[in-house]
């Protein structure tokens, strides 16, 4: 959150070297950095794995991700030499001490050459169950001790439920400070995450709209075009609510409701983040179904291609009860947004890649028009658009140029593309510079993980210990199950269609 200049030496550890967060993700961003003079020259980057690579294919694969992940496109030669001559692997057993000690020897060995302290970031970028593996192996080594150059960063879900969420945190304060923990949630590190703070609280003419006077509602829709892709082996044992809702989703979520944070710092800000999220009404077991929508998606058509339905997509359980669709009604009992539903959606295969804000507000309250002057009336609507085509829209009335009086809706828009003319950092690359200069203010506490558990933990109940016979529920290619339409149809409201859909801005 601070604006960060370059950062003292830095060793860079990824546990779990060989996955797709590395090479899609991780590796991408650190690139981006050191273009940009983020990171110098004396960082380095030590990749861990089970699966072991000679160095030089090592390099190979991850300048491959660079290339094709990279928002720069493909990397260069000379610049890509200097950059992977900071990077190198070690194989090793995550359960062996030998492992962090030849860790440890390496670190040590970087120090001396460099003659100085470093800070050192152990990125676990492994499935959640071997965090407290890492985390035990690498206090017994001591690397650690330093609470102030050392910190770990742990990947969402954090736990897998409540229960697991809070044991988790126990252990890891055996070994560490809260101070050294990183629970990283992209969503975070995004620009137009970012600034829903810069535009509530940066502009007088937003703010005091955003409350249960105005508002009539809120909708939150982050929806994907692509399936489980070949992540089914985790994503069976996790389902939209976990994936998406308890962390992404609540994290917007919380920027739209908090209160005025009176600093801008860390604490504080995770402070208003989590009084949001203890004001949501808990949601009593035999009313889920009213609250909550679940749903798995059939085969069907993406772009022009056929596309298989869950069950059959690698790794998932041919007969998977497991939810790739969510959607969930919350109301939060404060003096701001009582009465106020707000409407949270995210699932795999809808027609299009696709998040989006939108903020209904309640219809003025006298309409003095003649009734020909107001056929088409729709109260204002502020749309933040997270991705894609990045930007802000208002639908106001306006009045249609002509000789009779005729009122109709017209957009005022703000976007990035237009406006800034340079791209945008990836999250991951704002969200490593943080944790590299130790600003903790965009990652989430326990305590913040653990509210957010809770919020969704009666629905989790509800829908493990109910097999959905009905599933699959809805086709690839469409905008989830009719239960989602009937969640906003009983309080006589729709989904709104994404105005990415609509007009391709
Ligand atoms: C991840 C989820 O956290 O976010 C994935 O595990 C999902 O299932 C991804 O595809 C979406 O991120 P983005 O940045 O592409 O919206």
């Amino acid at each position: 959150m601070e604006n960060h200049k370059a950062t003292e030496p830095i060793v860079f550890v990824i546990f779990g070297a060989s996955g797709d967060l590395t090479s899609r993700k991780l590796v991408p961003a650190v690139y981006n950095l050191y273009l940009d003079k983020f990171v110098g020259v004396n960082f380095s980057l030590i990749g861990v794995d089970r699966r072991s690579h000679p160095e030089d294919e090592y390099r190979g694969l991850l300048r491959k991700g660079v290339d094709e992940f990279s928002r720069r496109g493909k990397t260069q030669d000379a610049e890509w030499d200097v950059f992977s001559k900071r990077l190198s692997f070690m194989d090793g057993d995550f359960s062996d001490p030998n492992t962090y000690k030849q860790l440890g020897d390496r670190i040590a060995a970087i120090k001396q050459q460099l003659n100085t302290e470093v800070h050192t970031i152990f990125y676990f970028a492994t499935p959640p169950s071997v965090v407290e593996m890492l985390v035990h192996g690498l206090g017994a080594a001591g690397l650690t001790k330093d609470e102030k150059r050392s910190r770990v960063v742990i990947e969402k879900p954090f736990g897998r439920d409540l229960e697991s969420a809070q044991e988790l945190d126990i252990k890891l304060l055996t070994e560490l400070k809260e101070s050294q923990i990183y629970r990283i949630d992209h969503y975070l590190g995004k620009e137009t995450v970012q600034n829903i703070m810069a535009f509530r609280f940066g502009n007088s003419l937003m703010e005091p709209l955003w409350n249960r006077r105005y508002v009539d509602h809120v909708q939150i829709t982050v929806a994907e075009e692509v399936g489980v892709e070949h992540r089914g082996g985790y994503y069976d044992k996790s389902g939209a609510l976990r994936d998406m809702i308890q962390n992404h989703l609540m994290q917007i979520l919380c920027y739209i409701a908090m209160e005025a944070p009176v600093a801008f710092e860390a604490d504080e800000i995770r402070n208003k983040k989590v009084d949001v999220l203890r004001a949501i009404r808990p949601i009593e077991a035999e009313q889920v179904n009213q609250f909550a929508v679940r749903g798995q998606y059939d085969s069907g058509w993406i772009r022009g291609e056929q596309v298989p339905s869950y069950r059959k997509e690698p790794s998932v359980n041919p007969d998977s009860g497991t939810e790739t669709f969510a959607a969930v009604k919350l109301l939060i009992d404060n003096w701001r947004w009582e009465g106020v539903p707000f409407y949270l959606r995210s699932g795999k295969r809808m027609p299009a890649r696709v998040s989006e804000v939108v903020m209904q507000f309640r219809p003025v309250p006298h309409l003095s028009f003649p009734s020909s002057a107001i056929p088409d009336f729709t109260p204002n609507r502020l749309v933040l658009r997270i991705q894609p085509n990045e930007g802000i829209f208002i639908r106001i009335q306006v009045k249609q140029p002509g000789a009779t009086f005729r009122l109709r809706g017209a957009d005022m828009h703000f976007l990035y593309k237009e406006t800034f003319k340079v791209a945008e950092p990836e999250a991951y690359e704002t969200l490593l510079l943080d944790i590299a200069h130790g600003d903790a203010t965009q990652f989430m506490r326990a305590d913040q993980v653990e509210a957010a558990w809770k919020v969704v933990m009666p629905i989790i109940n509800a829908w493990e210990g109910s097999t959905p016979i009905e599933f699959p529920n809805y086709p690839s290619g469409s905008w989830g199950p009719d239960a989602a339409v009937t969640l906003l149809a009983r309080d006589g409201r729709n989904w709104w269609v994404p105005t990415a859909i609509q007009d391709h801005t």
